[in-house]
């Protein structure tokens, strides 16, 4: 008796242990998605952007992000997966959010930059909570590579968020409200 409880409890943990490592990899070929389609916005963002600072910040992002792509295909492939990207919608949505603000904005305007830092930060922090989950789920899988990995992205995408908020802070919010007087 003991022992059929104690299979049964073992299946149960396997079970569970391989929906883990399925959810893991889905949300992998999701952020991988998302990564890739952000390399092909992050430029037209970065033209659109009215200051320097911010252009800037976008285009380091950018390099950062096709970067990522290369580590999201490393983490692939320390599991013994084949790269592939699902489509994401949350990314998809939150792009099209930038495209509609950056056509409802003029050029040239410090409201443009508030309004692209806005959108900009809602992808970090979809990736931010993305990566994390991730990274855990690695974690609880036993994949030290693959978490290590998705580390180094998350902070990655901890840094962008924070430099986007000092120039929201330092120069972009004040601009606005300056243009608005
Ligand atoms: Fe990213």
């Amino acid at each position: 008796m003991a022992t059929k409880t104690s299979r049964s409890s073992n299946q149960k943990m396997t079970d569970e242990s391989s929906a883990l490592k399925e959810l893991f990899v889905d949300s992998l070929k999701d952020l991988y998605w998302a990564e890739k389609h952000l390399t092909k916005a992050l430029p037209k963002m970065a033209k659109k952007a009215t200051s320097e600072e911010l252009r800037s910040a976008i285009e380091k992002h950018l390099a950062e992000t096709e970067n990522q792509v290369i580590k999201l295909e490393q983490v692939f492939a320390s599991i013994d997966e084949k790269a592939v990207a699902k489509k994401c919608e949350a990314m998809e949505g939150l792009v099209k959010e930038a495209e509609s603000i950056m056509s409802e904005t003029e050029n040239g305007t410090m409201t443009r930059d508030v309004g692209i830092i806005a959108a900009a930060q809602k992808v970090e922090h979809y990736e931010i909570a993305s990566y994390g989950t991730l990274r855990t789920l690695a974690d609880v899988l036993g994949l030290p590579e693959a978490a290590e990995l998705l580390n180094q992205i998350l902070d990655e995408e901890k840094n962008a968020d924070s430099l986007l908020t000092q120039i929201a802070e330092a120069y972009v919010n004040q601009s606005a409200m300056r243009e608005e007087n």
